[in-house]
Parts: structure tokens; sequence; C-alpha cells
């Protein structure tokens, strides 16, 4: 059976889902949803004629899909869930949620009182680094892991050509829009949750976004693994450099590059030795892979991945750094997520 998906925004994330669903043998789309006309008629001229709307509520009503797909800014992701979960649909979105808890925490409450499955895009848990760090984690392959360094630097050049431009504009875009990405990493990588978070953000003087594009925190896990971050949108240097260093008992994990480049070292070697990893092409392949998983979780009735009520503990996270930095002080995130109604037990 060919899983009929309806994507709903077709702006610079929805052309890559585009080409991930036009070569999908499995998938195709039911139809097609975008508020900007331009950006139908573009869509349609790069991956062919399909039932187009402008409209999510009355493409709902026309076609027959067997999932919705939200690829459109966070702010709207509240009233189009409800309208996905009206018609009894599966919903895949995109990461952020929301840009608010409480509207995250409605959002999964809703899916799950009408049973339809909820997944959220973290499509860098697929990639084959973040799957191979998680793996040496998992097993002590050099010793429990004790404390970790998560560096991003990177000067987000939003004039390229199809740039989103809402982050220019909105509240945290570091934090909601890229630093969720890693903060998610470190929960799944590491494979357990953040207990405390202490956290600053802050805008240079340069920057061309409205609020803090840096965003620095410190986390401490389960089993008293600590994790320093920082990540920046606006590094004085025009060149993505990332580093995540993972120090363990005996050696070390190292990730030189975004996507790829991992090593393991032990502690009284003088050279790394590299991690094979598969090929895969970031933003697509990993995408792919999250695409297929979603898929047949649907079809076997099993749960999805990357599921929503998962992902209220990477926002809660987010959200808590930011309480963290107005506050100066340090997170409890279960007494946080208590507070927040994400955590029933005592
Ligand atoms: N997982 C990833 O790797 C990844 C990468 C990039 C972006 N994203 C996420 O994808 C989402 C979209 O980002 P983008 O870069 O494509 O933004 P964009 O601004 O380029 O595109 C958003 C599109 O949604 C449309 N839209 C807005 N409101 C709508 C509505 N009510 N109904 C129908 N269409 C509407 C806009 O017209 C636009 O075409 C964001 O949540 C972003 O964080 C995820």
């Amino acid at each position: 059976m060919v899983f009929r998906i309806l994507q709903v925004g077709l702006g610079n994330r929805g052309r890559m889902w585009g080409r991930i669903i036009a070569d999908h043998p499995g998938a195709t789309f039911a139809g097609i949803v975008d508020a900007d006309p331009a950006r139908i008629g573009a869509f349609k001229a790069e991956f062919g004629e399909f039932a187009a709307f402008e409209d999510l509520e009355a493409a709902l009503r026309e076609v027959r899909a067997d999932a919705v797909l939200l690829v459109t800014p966070p702010d709207g992701h509240l009233d189009q869930a409800r309208l996905v979960f009206a018609a009894g649909l599966p919903l895949l979105a995109e990461k952020p949620l929301t840009l608010d808890l409480a509207d995250a925490l409605e959002i999964v409450v809703l899916a799950e009182s009408q049973a339809c499955p909820l997944a959220v895009g973290l499509n860098f848990r697929y990639l084959p680094v973040s799957q191979a760090i998680r793996r040496l984690v998992r097993d002590n392959t050099l010793g429990a892991a004790g404390f970790g360094t998560f560096n991003y630097h990177r000067n987000r050049d939003w004039w390229r050509p199809g740039m989103n431009t809402y982050p220019l504009t909105m509240l945290h875009p570091m934090m909601l829009e890229q630093s969720i990405h890693h903060l998610d990493l470190i929960r799944f990588c590491y494979g357990r949750e953040v207990e405390a978070v202490q956290c600053r953000s802050w805008n240079p003087s340069w920057s061309v976004y409205a609020h803090d594009a840096n965003v620095s925190c410190l986390l401490t896990l389960e089993g008293g693994l600590e994790v320093d971050y920082l990540g920046t949108w606006t590094g004085g240097w025009n060149e993505l450099k990332f580093q995540w260093r993972t120090d363990c008992e005996d050696g070390v994990i190292l990730q030189q590059e975004l996507f790829s480049n991992l090593s393991t070292v032990r502690t009284d070697e003088k050279t790394l030795t590299p991690v094979p990893l598969a090929e895969c092409v970031p933003f697509l392949d990993d995408t792919r892979a999250l695409l297929d998983d979603f898929i047949t979780a649907i079809e076997e009735g099993r749960p999805v991945p990357c599921s929503g009520r998962d992902h209220l503990n990477t926002l809660a996270l987010c959200f808590a750094a930011i309480e963290a930095d107005d506050t100066g002080r340090r997170i409890d995130m279960r007494e946080f997520r208590r507070r927040h109604g994400l955590e029933v037990s005592a």
C-alpha cells in the first residue's frame, strides 16, 4: 500500500520533504497545502501536479490521507494539530512542536485522547553518527561516560536564498529553532534524562536576530553525567565549526564535524581511531529514515518514533533553560516538569 501524506508547508524545509516523498517508493502526496500560492506553484514545478490547497481545513475535507506532515512555522501548529486530530489522522510535525510549553502539552494530550499518533521531526537522531554515539555510550565501550562538551559555532547566513525569515523576529530563535536539536541529541545519544539545567542566553551586538542567538547551558544528566553546551548563530567567522566530545572512564568519544567524523581514543593512546559510519546525506537520508519508521509504526500499529510525549521532555528542557537564564537559578527538571503538568508521579 502506498502511504498518502498531506503535506502542509512548502517552504525551505518543505522542499526537502518534497524531495523525500517524491522519490519514496512507498509514499505519495495525498495533497499539498500552503498559505502562499507562489510556494504551491514552485513546489508543483519541482515535484509535479498534486491536489493543492491554501487552507488545511479545505484540504482535510477534500483529500483522503493516511497522515498529515506539518512543515509550517511552529506558531501555527496548535491550530493545525486541532484540525488534524479532529479529522482522526496521525501527525508528523516539524520541531519545535510549539513555542509555548502549555500549547505543546495540549497537542500531546489531544493526540492521546483521540488516539492519533503524533511524532516530531527529530531527524538528526537518525544520522549514523548520532546512532553510533548512542551505541558507544550505551555499551560503555570507553567505560562510563562522565562529562561532555558540545560546541556549535555558526554564522547563520540569513541572506542565503531559501532561508526562512521568522527566526529573525521570534523570541529565543537559537534555543527554540537550533539548540532544541542539540539538546534532544544530548538526551537521545546519552540515553538518559536531564536532571538540572543552568543557562545563559544572549545576543551579541552584531547579531541580525531580534532576540538571543547564543545559548550556553550546563546540564546535569542522570548518573552524574555533566554536559557543557554552547551554540551560536552569530559566530565571528562564517565557517561552521562543530565538536562534541564525551570523556569517559577509559577514553574519549569525539565527533569533529556536524554530521560525521566520529573517533574514539583510549586514555593512553596518541592517535584517534575513526568509527566507520554509513554514507548519509544530512537532512535527506536521516529524515527519510524517520519517515520510514513513522510509516511502519502506523502500518503495524506500534508507537511512533520521536513521539510528541517524548518531545515534551526536550521542549521542557528548552523552557527550563530559558527560566534558568531569566532567574539566574539552577532549574531542577523534575520540579519543572511537575510544575508544568508534564510529570504526575511524586
Ligand atoms: N528538522 C529539520 O532538520 C528542520 C530543518 C529546517 C526547518 N525545520 C522546521 O521546519 C518548519 C518550517 O521551517 P521552514 O524553514 O520551511 O520555514 P519557511 O518559512 O521557509 O516555510 C514555511 C511555509 O509554511 C507556510 N505557511 C505558514 N503558515 C501556514 C498556514 N497556516 N497554512 C499553510 N501554510 C502555511 C508558509 O507560506 C511557508 O511556505 C519549522 O518548524 C522549522 O523549525 C526543521
